[in-house]
């Protein structure tokens, strides 16, 4: 540090004492340059005075920088709707434990026939499908997407979103009867690709992310799959405890930056011409 401040005198004007007279030239006009700065250390009087003026510039510095370093996103994200002060989703961000699978077909409001409490569990899981995410982010990984109107936002789905989505397409194909008595045999011919898209989309995902937990065998009788009631035959029950990412503190991550898709006024029309080419 000594060097550095006898290297140059730019520092000099900085460090000026109540004289007016630069610290460090009366240093240097008392110790000469260079090696024989080591001699000022003797001088009784310059040495807290020259030590406090570089702490205090060194503290100052520090100082500025954490400050800068903290006020400019927040400043940028005050003005946008979404909580984007909260960094985007990792894997490593996620909150993991350890559970077990209950599957229980009682007493669930997933499972089961049609019924309110059932739409509306499917509905609630659902709810934060759509997040806004800062249009930087999409361009980092090439993806384009539809923006809002400041341009500053994309639209997009979790891909765990886009699966349970599609488990609820499923879902709902099983009562078809129920759910879509109202529907053309042409939109249920839609509707029947819709959901082999959405089989399609869950089987890539599970064989992305594979979970290898072991689901281990009992002896059973009186299975669904066999016509011998009386006989015993091997039968999968899953009591692993596979390691799960907290889906409740995740949904709570999306629901910050929730876009409601039937609010398209919000978003970036395309021109035109241009929707022709879409
Ligand atoms: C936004 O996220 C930050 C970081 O997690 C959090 O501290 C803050 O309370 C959130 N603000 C709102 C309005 O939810
Ligand atoms: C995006 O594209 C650029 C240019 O082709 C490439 O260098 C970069 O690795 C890509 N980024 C991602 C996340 O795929
Ligand atoms: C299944 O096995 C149990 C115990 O071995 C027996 O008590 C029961 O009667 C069997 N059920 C059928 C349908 O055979």
């Amino acid at each position: 540090m000594l060097d550095f401040h006898d290297a140059d005198g730019k520092d000099d004007d900085d460090m000026r004492n109540d004289t007016g007279e630069p610290l460090l030239a009366t240093e240097r006009i008392r110790c000469g340059k260079g090696r024989q700065m080591a001699k000022c250390w003797k001088s009784p009087l310059q040495l807290p005075w020259y030590l406090h003026g570089l702490l205090l510039l060194v503290y100052s510095s520090v100082y500025l920088l954490l400050v800068l370093s903290k006020l400019q996103p927040s400043c940028l994200e005050q003005s946008r709707p979404a909580n984007l002060t909260r960094p985007l989703p990792s894997r490593e961000g996620l909150q993991w434990g350890e559970r077990k699978f209950p599957t229980n077909i009682v007493d669930n409001p997933f499972t089961g026939a049609p019924r309110p409490e059932l739409d509306e569990a499917w509905h609630r899981l659902l709810l934060n499908d759509n997040i806004r995410v800062p249009k930087s982010y999409l361009d980092e990984q090439n993806l384009t997407s539809v923006y809002t109107k400041d341009g500053l936002e994309g639209i997009a789905s979790l891909s765990a979103y886009h699966s349970l989505h599609c488990l609820k397409k499923v879902k709902k194909m099983l009562f078809k009867e129920y759910y879509y008595h109202e529907k053309s045999d042409e939109a249920m011919a839609r509707e029947a690709k819709h959901v082999d898209h959405c089989v399609e989309y869950i089987r890539e995902s599970l064989m992305c992310q594979p979970d290898l937990s072991m689901v281990t065998f009992r002896w059973i009788n009186n299975t669904a799959q066999h016509e011998d009631k009386s006989a015993f035959y091997p039968t999968n029950f899953d009591v692993s405890l596979h390691t799960c990412a907290d889906w409740q503190a995740l949904d709570t991550w999306a629901g910050e930056r929730v876009f409601d898709l039937f609010q398209v006024d919000l978003l970036k029309r395309p021109e035109p011409d241009q929707s022709k080419r879409l």
